[in-house]
């Protein structure tokens, strides 16, 4: 596996390299569900690209850039034992030189949701994300479900920017208690990861209902919600049962359905969703 730092070293070993590419981008502290990303791109790919980057132009003001957890050799370890070829690890000022004033704005799906309640969130991650793009020139890129607005926002960008590359979205890897793998439930004290379960209790809930044949909106709203008002450790900010496309929210559902929500445990905010595919 080669570790590289700039911009010319990436360039100079993407070029050395023929056959499929697969590129799984990362913020490290790197988890099962990061690796599941790896392993699928090496299953389709002949070489894959991973980067390390924790991007600071995607945390609002006040949010968790300073104590995001950076665990580097256990990450570079990690990626090395799930074959890894090349990662890239570069420096805030690599990506953002001096002078830096080019963004990428994504429009309508970016304004609900998380977008809501992270302003510039995802104008950071379509910023870095293309620039990425532009450096590994990948085939297949992998991305997670867990993060079900960042992919939606992301496949639009590809598609409006003429971006060659295929975007893989792959599931949702859950603690065998049902909590999302995410690099932030290192935050929380093992009261708060037990009442962490309540975010994937009240998708199932929700989506329990739907599978009983509820196609009111509102109702799977609802249903999420008292699932979370039963939570004392809980504070949901939104709930949602939305369209998959445009994201925004359902009255009656027809087509399938996003349900997601963003839910404080203590001082951690924690996402998650479940998407239900048009049958
Ligand atoms: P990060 O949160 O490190 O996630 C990197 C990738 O791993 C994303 O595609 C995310 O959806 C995926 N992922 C995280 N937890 C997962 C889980 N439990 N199961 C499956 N996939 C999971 O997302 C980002 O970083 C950043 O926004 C980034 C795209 C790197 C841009 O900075």
């Amino acid at each position: 596996m080669q570790t590289l730092y700039s911009f010319s070293e990436l360039r100079s070993a993407r070029e050395s390299v023929r056959g499929s590419f697969g590129l799984i981008l990362t913020m490290g502290a790197l988890h099962v569900g990061h690796a599941s990303l790896v392993e699928r791109a090496r299953q389709e790919c002949n070489y894959i690209g991973t980067s390390i980057f924790v991007n600071p132009t995607q945390f609002a003001v006040g949010e968790d850039f300073g104590k995001y957890p950076r665990t580097l050799e256990k990450d570079l370890a990690m990626l090395e034992s799930l074959g890894t070829d090349i990662v890239f690890v570069p420096s805030v000022e690599d990506i953002y030189p001096k002078g830096y004033q080019t963004w990428v704005d994504v429009a309508d799906v970016t304004a609900p949701l998380e977008g809501k309640y992270r302003p510039g969130h995802f104008r950071g991650v379509a910023t870095v994300v293309a620039k990425l793009l532009n450096a590994f020139t990948p085939s297949k890129a992998y991305f997670g479900q867990k993060d079900a607005q960042q992919v939606v926002v992301l496949k639009r960008m590809v598609r409006d920017l003429n971006f060659p590359v295929e975007l893989i979205v792959c599931p949702t890897v859950r603690e065998a208690d049902g909590l999302a793998m995410s690099s932030r439930n290192a935050y929380l004290n093992p009261a708060e990861k037990q009442a962490a379960t309540i975010l994937y209790r009240a998708l199932c809930a929700a989506k329990a209902k739907y599978d009983a044949g509820e196609r009111n909106a509102e109702t799977l709203r609802a249903a999420m919600q008292s699932m979370l008002d039963s939570e004392p450790l809980a504070v949901a900010q939104y709930v949602s049962a939305a369209d998959p496309e445009t994201l925004g929210e359902l009255d009656r559902i027809e087509k399938g359905v996003l349900l997601s929500l963003a839910v404080r445990i203590g001082k951690t905010r924690l996402i998650d969703n479940v998407l239900i595919e048009d049958q």
